[in-house]
């Protein structure tokens, strides 16, 4: 079983941090292998919590080697700030590792985001503002930066030179900003060279020699399914692929190395940012799940628009995947509430759909069919087996599973390492 995929089943924040870092012991390598610090993942260990935007969350498990794949966006501030962070706080960092083919995220990128958001008004994306979108941008018009030419000063001087030349034009003409000086861009990239140096590695070349010598290898996903730029809810996702394809081109493993893919899958649903969301709640059942939940974002501190658990979404996610098992988290987080609404199916235009529909107009029409769950009162958060669940409990977790079309393999009762119930072995 070398190859492990975990990635987000719904919108994002469904606590893949938590579970990459409990596998964390257990693997060898920890890939990041798309996205950029437009994630936020958080990790308790003990009493300790530490927020995670671009390093893998097995950076926080002293065996495992973390690795940030050819597919994922690099900021160098933020990632230089992350790691000093850790080391100050005692954790080694030595052993990440980088592509060189990892794009980096410059500060015109940055500006390009902000921008743009800011003349798309009202029907702007509320991306997180870490260029993440202009960064694949610039990668798929072929004039993006690498994380190799910061080594050749005249390369990349070229490079930044054929980045700015368009961009420049629309900040001036159109958006009325200042010109971005090459020299200014080129001078602050260079200091980044010898800081990141010993980390920058032929990954590719690393993971596949690591799994041909049977090591266990993790991919954990940012963001998630629904944000798919492929898969998800076009135009509101972010400009990668969280889906378990885009672990393979952005790593450079082959997909038949993938044995396992985790879907890690809250027990409701929370968004952040603009778009489509069927079960989102206006009332105080959705006050409670973000107060109960914590769900604020971790990244630009955004309330999480939260809403009930939706089993059309999950099994899309399952089938866009391939999942061969969930994680439920957060299941805690329901107890109380008398009766739970599941979302079975949607009613569009009149008419009763189970399965997610193709077209953005029959979706942004989608209303919810609810199914009422019976709920628990008791306290689920030290259960450390599924019989020590109430039955009520037990029963929600059977019917989602049966709804989602992919075993639960464990479940989360609390945000620390040990609060997690194992059903099946992940590894
Ligand atoms: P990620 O982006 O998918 O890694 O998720 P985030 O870290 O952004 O958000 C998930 C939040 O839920 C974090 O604050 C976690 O500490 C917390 N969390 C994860 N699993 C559980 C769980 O099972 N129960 C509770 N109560 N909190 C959890
Ligand atoms: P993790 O890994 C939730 C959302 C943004 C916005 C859209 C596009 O913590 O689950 P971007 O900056 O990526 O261009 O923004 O995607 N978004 C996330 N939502 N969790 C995330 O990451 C997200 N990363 C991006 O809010 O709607
Ligand atoms: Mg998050």
């Amino acid at each position: 079983m070398p190859a492990l995929v975990l990635l987000g089943a719904q919108w994002g924040d469904e606590g893949k941090g938590k579970a990459t870092d409990l596998l964390g012991g257990s693997v060898d390598y920890v890939v990041r292998y798309q996205g950029g610090n437009n994630a936020g993942h958080t990790v308790v260990v003990g009493d300790q919590k530490y927020a995670l935007h671009l390093l893998p969350s097995g950076i926080l498990s002293p065996g495992c080697t973390p690795v940030i794949g050819n597919g994922v966006v690099v900021d160098p501030s933020v990632l230089l700030s992350e790691l000093s962070g850790l080391n100050e706080r005692g954790v080694d960092t030595s052993k990440l590792l980088i592509s060189g083919n990892a794009h980096i995220i410059t500060p015109y990128n940055v500006t390009v985001d902000k921008v743009t958001e800011r003349f798309l008004g009202k029907r702007k994306i509320g991306t997180t503002g870490r260029g993440i979108g202009p960064t694949y941008a610039d990668k798929i018009n072929r004039v993006g930066i690498r994380v190799q030419d910061l080594y050749d000063e005249s390369i990349l001087t070229q490079k930044v030179e054929a980045a700015l030349d368009v961009k420049n034009q629309i900040l001036t003409k159109l958006y009325n900003r200042r010109a971005i000086a090459v020299d200014q861009v080129v001078e602050e990239l260079l200091v980044y060279a010898d800081k990141l140096a010993p980390y920058v590695a032929d990954t590719v070349l690393v993971l596949n020699q690591a799994l041909e010598n049977d090591k266990v290898v993790l991919f954990e996903g940012g963001q998630g399914t629904l944000l798919d730029i492929d898969h998800g809810t076009y135009p509101f996702v972010t400009s990668s692929n969280p889906t378990a394809g885009g672990a393979c081109t952005g790593a450079g493993v082959g997909p038949t190395k993938i044995s396992r893919v985790i879907g890690i899958l809250k027990a409701y649903t929370t968004r952040v940012g603009a778009g489509p969301f069927p079960t989102e709640l206006f009332d105080e059942d959705g006050e409670a799940l973000r107060r109960i939940g914590g769900e604020k974002g971790v990244t630009t501190g955004r309330d999480r628009r939260c809403g009930w658990f939706d089993a059309v979404i999950a099994r899309y996610a399952t089938r866009v995947n391939g999942l061969t098992d969930f994680f439920l988290t957060k299941l805690d987080v329901l107890t109380g509430w008398e009766q739970i609404p599941v979302c079975v199916a949607y009613e569009i235009d009149g008419k009763r759909v189970e399965e997610l529909p193709y077209s953005q107009t029959d979706f942004h029409h989608a209303k919810p069919v609810y199914e009422m769950l019976p709920g628990w009162s008791e306290d689920i958060s030290k259960a450390k087996s599924f019989s020590d669940l109430p039955k009520n409990a037990q029963d929600y977790a059977k019917a989602l599973e049966e709804m989602s079309g992919a075993p639960i393999s464990a479940i989360g009762v609390g945000p620390g390492r040990n609060e997690t119930i194992e059903i099946n072995s992940f590894i």
